[in-house]
């Protein structure tokens, strides 16, 4: 396998694979191993140097995988563990790293251990590896304490013997304790036994929320945020990632840890990637911030300055399979996320959005740090808006009534060519993709845009491969340069300028520069509004 370094992470573009929603090799309208095996060649042509999947392990699928029943083993509906071995070789012969996705904060409620758990007397040592409880009144009617699930409704189930489970997300995901020892053996192990396979990282979900307060306390969960909250960033975290890392760098080849840690506190967040912790983390006050010069300036400021007192690389995401599709996001009239980073989409101005995110791809890639690019986010594809209720599968979106719209807008699976469903997603003859596909995504697959020197795809590629050859960018310093108001130019090494206009009128470039790549044509010698540019600028 070729390799750039041993600390890619500190600099890689990352492609988030979605296995569901990539290809699907064996016709059942689902993604799978085969299909993505098939589709590398894509990934090696775009030019990112590593892919985090989300979960692939046997599930019965209540959050479409993150509810996970063995991690040793691959769900059918994706394939086997062969298959998932191979495609580890056959990525890292392309020279792209693969990175697993692990869910320590929960498992499916048909885990062994819940079952084990189920079939147990309250005050087990079964019981003891979850959050199980006796209700509050006359006879424990109630649960034991108020809180919520994050996917709606309460985060307490009852079970016929009269006692209560704690699951944060849907009832199908019950929350493990880690306070309990074996908790914490069980997942080291899972993480050796993919490093042993050969994958390069982890993706940690929901990784600020393992630790619970065990006496459960109630707390304003609409007011603010308590210090110290009952199950979010509590200290106690910090032990579990110190032996994750020990695993990890227990490898000649040290393996990579990247969390998923939604924290408003950037101190608090950077207390995650200390030298003995995680590698990185998803840096999501980016993905939700508004396109707005000052905004981001601001954000890309208070990033590099925590992650610098913790000597770690910064990351810049502007999507994920969790949230509406960027843009989608940056075609709304309000672009701020004060409505959130999720919501129903009524007036979009889809050629805006794409504009801006053409804008946007040029800014992260340029940032310093790694990048991560969602699937489908190199085409350029829109948030599904339109999906019939009963075709919609995430639990989000049925345990809020509807009211929140759920993640299944972003999961549609890719159009890889023709000119109808499934797009190449499945192939000839398969069942009808899990999640329909829109008639209007023949104009946005990845053989038309391949033949279009000026689309996302090409834009992408070209973006990439310079960032590849190009010594000032991935990990290192960023210099701001004086320009005008709504306009964001910063330096990397001696003479690379990322300059992006947000001004919403056409500026000047600098002097004597040379443009290398920009994401609209420049006009009359200018920068339109919304418009992105690398230039070569030896004064810089
Ligand atoms: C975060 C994951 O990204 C999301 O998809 C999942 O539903 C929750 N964690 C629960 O595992």
């Amino acid at each position: 396998m070729t390799q750039r370094s041993t600390d890619w992470w500190r600099h890689a573009a990352i492609y988030q694979l979605y296995p569901r929603s990539f290809a699907d090799g064996n016709g059942d309208g689902i993604g799978d191993l085969a299909g993505a095996r098939s589709r590398l060649g894509h990934l090696r042509d775009l030019g990112v140097e590593a892919i985090w999947c989300s979960p692939w392990y046997l599930t019965p699928m209540a959050d479409a995988g993150y509810d996970v029943t063995d991690f040793r083993a691959i769900d059918p509906r994706f394939g086997t563990l062969d298959e998932a071995e191979k495609f580890i070789a056959e990525a890292h012969e392309h020279g792209i790293r693969v990175i697993v996705d692990v869910v320590p904060n929960h498992v499916s409620n048909e885990h062994r251990w819940f079952r084990e758990a189920l079939g147990a007397a309250p005050g087990s040592a079964e019981r003891e590896r979850f959050w199980f409880r006796d209700g509050r009144g006359a006879d424990g009617e109630l649960p034991p304490n108020e809180w919520e699930s994050i996917f709606g409704g309460p985060a307490w189930t009852r079970l016929p013997d009269g006692q209560w489970y704690l699951h944060l997300f849907a009832p199908e995901q019950p929350d493990l304790n880690w306070r309990d020892s074996g908790v914490r053996d069980e997942y080291e192990d899972v993480l050796r036994f993919w490093f042993d396979r050969g994958v390069d990282g982890i993706r940690v979900d929901s990784a600020a929320m393992c630790s619970k307060d065990p006496d459960l306390p109630d707390f304003d969960q609409h007011g603010a945020f308590p210090v110290p909250h009952p199950y979010v960033d509590r200290d106690e975290n910090h032990a579990i990632y110190r032996g994750w890392r020990a695993v990890a760098d227990s490898y000649p080849e040290p393996r990579a840890l990247i969390g998923e840690v939604w924290l408003a506190d950037s101190d608090r967040f950077a207390a995650y990637l200390r030298a003995d912790e995680l590698h990185t983390a998803f840096n999501f006050d980016f993905l939700g911030c508004s396109w707005d010069a000052s905004a981001l300036r601001a954000c890309v400021d208070a990033t590099l300055a925590a992650h610098a007192a913790v000597g770690a690389p910064s990351t810049w995401v502007l999507s994920n399979h969790d949230v509406t599709r960027h843009v989608t996001r940056y075609g709304r009239p309000d672009t701020s996320t004060a409505g959130g980073i999720r919501q129903f989409n009524p007036v979009v101005d889809e050629a805006l959005g794409r504009r801006r995110a053409r804008a946007a791809a040029l800014l992260t890639t340029a940032l310093p740090g790694a990048v991560y690019i969602y699937q489908g986010e190199e085409l350029g594809l829109p948030e599904v808006e339109d999906i019939p209720a009963d075709r919609r599968d995430d639990p989000i979106y049925h345990r809020t009534g509807g009211t929140d719209p759920g993640r299944d807008g972003c999961r549609v699976p890719l159009p890889w060519h023709g000119t109808e469903e499934p797009y190449g997603f499945s192939p000839e003859g398969a069942d009808r993709p899990w999640l329909p596909q829109p008639p209007s995504w023949a104009a946005l697959s990845v053989a038309t845009q391949d033949r279009d020197p000026d689309s996302m795809l090409n834009l992408y590629r070209t973006a990439l491969a310079l960032r590849r050859a190009e010594p000032a960018l991935g990990d290192g310093e960023l210099r701001w340069l004086e320009s005008p108001d709504g306009v964001l130019a910063f330096a990397r090494g001696a003479d690379f300028t990322c300059l992006v206009n947000l001004s919403g009128r056409p500026v000047d470039l600098p002097p004597h520069t040379a443009v290398l790549l920009a994401s609209q044509p420049l006009i009359d010698g200018q920068v339109p509004p919304d418009t992105g540019v690398w230039l070569r600028t030896p004064d810089a």
